[in-house]
Formats: structure tokens, C-alpha cells, sequence
């Protein structure tokens, strides 16, 4: 049996009482899928010490959505990795496309940000995928292929040892029009072979999520395919009953 490991990425959503009202429904039920499923429940940085006082003894993951690249000084507004660390993070979201694209992030400042994630042995969850015009113009792989490219180069053999690497197309996040599952298992082998290429050892552990508008309709249609490891789901994981249907579903499929 291979885990799932399913994370739920909040954004800027949530307050005290919907994080509350979710947590209790969490209490209740997560017993039933945690056999089969690794979970991870990724708040907004306000939120986090919050949602790990009801987690930490459940055997669910907290999740950072975002670390500053230094650890400590003079940098108004931001989160150490340090930080994090102190208080019970064990994943970190890196590379996301919203931060890309509202806050500018580059290759570059990533592949900082991921060796800091590493440094620390909290688990990065890198976050790749091309826009829709880059889809159109053919572009999918090459785009995948650089951005994978400099931490290859950086972090060489073991860049993707203990690492989740997440594949979300940008026109399939928020957009309530996923991916097609053939397409994403046919990508996540590519990204797989492609590290292989590169002479990176233990391919076969490589763990890659599709994300984009991921719902209990479509979790199964891409938790079937083999080289689709889990999931990491936006909106839908707002919905406690929702998420937890998603969980029964891969629950049900590492049984298998
Ligand atoms: P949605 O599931 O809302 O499309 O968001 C996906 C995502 O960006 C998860 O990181």
C-alpha cells in the first residue's frame, strides 16, 4: 500500500470560528483515514499555532503556505523558516503560482527558499505547472523543465529526497476546470523520467500531487492513475465535508 498524501492548501481564507467549526469536524472523523492517507492542512501564517493545538495529537501535518528566504533580521512582515519550525510546521509550500505571479517570485528566489526549507529538514512542497498560453504554444515541458532545472543543478542527487513536488497547471487553479487525469498521470511521468535523466537515484520515491480545482467528483479519476501520488486541494478543502470525502476516496484507493 502507498500512502496518498493529501494536502489542504486554505490561501487567504478562514477565520477563528471557521477554522474552529472545521477542526471539531476533523476531531471527529479523522480516525477513520489516516491508515491509508498522509494529511497535511496548510493555514494562513496567522493561523497556523491555531490549527496545530487540535492537530498535533491527531497525526495530521501543519503546513506553511510561504517562508521569507532569510531566517532572521531586519525584514519587516515576514516568517522565518525558523519561525515555523519553532512551532510545529513540518511542510512547507513553496513555489506556489499565486506567488509567482501576485508577488513575483522567480526560479531563482525558489530554489533559495527550497534549499532553506530543506536546511531546516521540513518537507518543501514545490509547486510547478505552466499558464494556458504556455500550454497552447506547446510549451508544457520546457516550462516544467526549468523550473525543475536550477535546483537539479543546485541540490544535484538529492534534491528530491524527502521532497513533495506538486504539478498544478495555473489554468486549472480556481478556475473549477480541472486537468484531465491522462494528462496529468502523462505529465507526472514525464516530470519522474526527467529527474531519472539526471541521474537522480531513487526515482521510484518521487512523490508528485496534481493540484487544480481538485472536488470529491474528480479526486478518484486522478488518485487511479499510478504516477499521481495525492493531492493538493484549494477551494474544496474549505468544505470540511468535502475534504473529507476526498479523503474517504484515497483512502479507498491505497487499500486497493
Ligand atoms: P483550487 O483547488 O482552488 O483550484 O486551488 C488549487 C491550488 O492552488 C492548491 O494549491
Amino acid at each position: 500500500m502507498k500512502k496518498k498524501i493529501i494536502v489542504a492548501n486554505w490561501k487567504l481564507n478562514g477565520n477563528i470560528q471557521t477554522i474552529s467549526n472545521f477542526l471539531e469536524y476533523v476531531k471527529l472523523k479523522i480516525s477513520l483515514y489516516l491508515k491509508c492517507n498522509t494529511v497535511v492542512i496548510a493555514p494562513s501564517t496567522i493561523y497556523l499555532e491555531r490549527v496545530y493545538r487540535d492537530i498535533k495529537d491527531i497525526n495530521i501535518f501543519l503546513g506553511a503556505q510561504n517562508v521569507d528566504v532569510n531566517k532572521q533580521g531586519a525584514f519587516t512582515g515576514e516568517t522565518s523558516i525558523l519561525m515555523l519550525k519553532d512551532i510545529g510546521v513540518k511542510y512547507v509550500i513553496v513555489g506556489h503560482s499565486e506567488r509567482r505571479y501576485f508577488h513575483g517570485e522567480n526560479n531563482k528566489l525558489i530554489t533559495q527558499k527550497f534549499g532553506l526549507i530543506k536546511e531546516l529538514n521540513l518537507i518543501p512542497i514545490l509547486c510547478i505547472g505552466e499558464s494556458e498560453t504556455e500550454k497552447k504554444q506547446n510549451k508544457t515541458k520546457e516550462i516544467l523543465r526549468n523550473q525543475l532545472n536550477m535546483i537539479l543543478e543546485k541540490f544535484g542527487e538529492k534534491a528530491f529526497e524527502n521532497t513533495i513536488i506538486a504539478y498544478e497547471p495555473i489554468w486549472a487553479i480556481g478556475t473549477g476546470v480541472s486537468a484531465d487525469p491522462i494528462y496529468v498521470q502523462l505529465i507526472h511521468k514525464f516530470i519522474k523520467d526527467y529527474i531519472n535523466e539526471c541521474n537522480i537515484k531513487n526515482q521510484q520515491n518521487i512523490i508528485i500531487q496534481y493540484g487544480g480545482s481538485v472536488n470529491s467528483k474528480n479526486a478518484k479519476s486522478f488518485l487511479e492513475q499510478p504516477d499521481i501520488d495525492g493531492l493538493l486541494v484549494g477551494s474544496a478543502s474549505l468544505i470540511y465535508e468535502e475534504f473529507f470525502n476526498i479523503l474517504e476516496i484515497a483512502n479507498n484507493i491505497s487499500l486497493k
